[in-house]
């Protein structure tokens, strides 16, 4: 059996539908089984990561555990990681992997230091991030972003599904720290041209200041921890973020999916006339 946390999220979903593929057992963890819409087959529990007795039974029979690193809202670090481990440790947990969101946590360091062979898992920015465009493009045919020289080497969250669902699965994966990109390495002119090119109209990228994208993060309840990361990430992209690595292909045996591929199977979040 493999115990997958964040299940509900945007990579966790994509870790049970590999999973799934490959024709694999899986539990999926949430804190609420009424809202967690996932595929048949899956087995769904409940739990929560900041208290990890609820967790005991989830771990039954469990030898495969994928990981998030966070516990609550702005993915506010687990404190819990240590307990969770010995936990699954004792359910006799073979394989955990960890979905690492680009910096040490606390949660991380337990994993390494807790004895079950594991494999760290760092996408770089996700595809799906774009659906944050959504609005504005279906209603205004627009994006409006600060720093629109920025490049990115963006990953579909399907290929980190991927890599994680193979090292959860198969040997040769322990202690590996997996770097996970897209093909290419993207502009945000780039981004929202395969947008147009997919929906099949056209978006316009209008560049804010700074100052003006503070003021748009702030109005949507952003806090100023997440407004800082951000400035920082778009406005000096690490190099990690802007390069190819060929980890998808080197682990699932498959080539990175391209951001038109991504475009295309999302179009209809991005076309007026398909919306509710
Ligand atoms: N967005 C990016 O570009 C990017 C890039 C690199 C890395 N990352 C990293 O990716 C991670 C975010 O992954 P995501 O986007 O897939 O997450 P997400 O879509 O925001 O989903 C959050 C998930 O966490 C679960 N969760 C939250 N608190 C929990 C708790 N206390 N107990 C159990 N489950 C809990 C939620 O489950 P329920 O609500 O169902 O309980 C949900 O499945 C972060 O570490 C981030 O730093 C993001």
């Amino acid at each position: 059996m493999n115990l997958v946390t964040g299940a509900t999220g945007t990579v966790g979903r994509q870790v049970v539908a590999e999973l799934l593929r490959l024709g694999r057992p899986v539990r999926a963890l949430t804190r609420d089984p009424a809202k967690a819409g996932l595929p048949d087959g899956v087995e769904v529990v409940r739990g929560d990561l900041t208290d990890p007795d609820t967790l005991t039974g989830a771990l039954d029979g469990v030898t495969g555990l994928h990981l998030i690193t966070f516990g609550g809202e702005y993915f506010a670090p687990l404190e819990t990681g240590p307990r969770i481990v010995d936990l699954a440790r004792e359910a006799g947990v073979r394989r955990i992997t960890v979905l690492n969101g680009g910096g040490p946590t606390p949660l991380e360091d337990a994993v390494r230091a807790g004895g079950v062979p594991w494999t760290v898992v760092t996408p770089v920015e996700f595809m799906a991030n774009a659906l944050e465009w959504a609005e504005g493009i279906r209603t205004a045919d627009e994006v409006r972003e600060p720093f629109t020289g920025r490049r990115s080497a963006m990953v579909h969250e399907g290929d980190i599904g991927a890599v994680a669902a193979v090292a959860l699965t198969e040997d040769g994966h322990a202690g590996r720290e997996y770097l996970v990109t897209g093909p290419e390495v993207l502009t945000l002119k780039d981004k929202t041209d395969a947008i147009a090119a997919a929906r099949g109209r056209q978006v316009r990228l209008v560049e804010l200041s700074e100052a003006e994208a503070v003021e748009q993060w702030r109005a949507e309840g952003r806090p100023q921890d997440v407004i800082d990361f951000l400035l920082e990430v778009y406005g000096d992209t690490p190099v990690e973020g802007r390069t190819v690595h060929d980890t998808v292909e080197r682990v699932t045996g498959r080539p990175a999916r391209t951001f038109a591929e991504w475009a295309r199977t999302h179009a209809d979040a991005f076309r007026p006339w398909s919306a509710a």
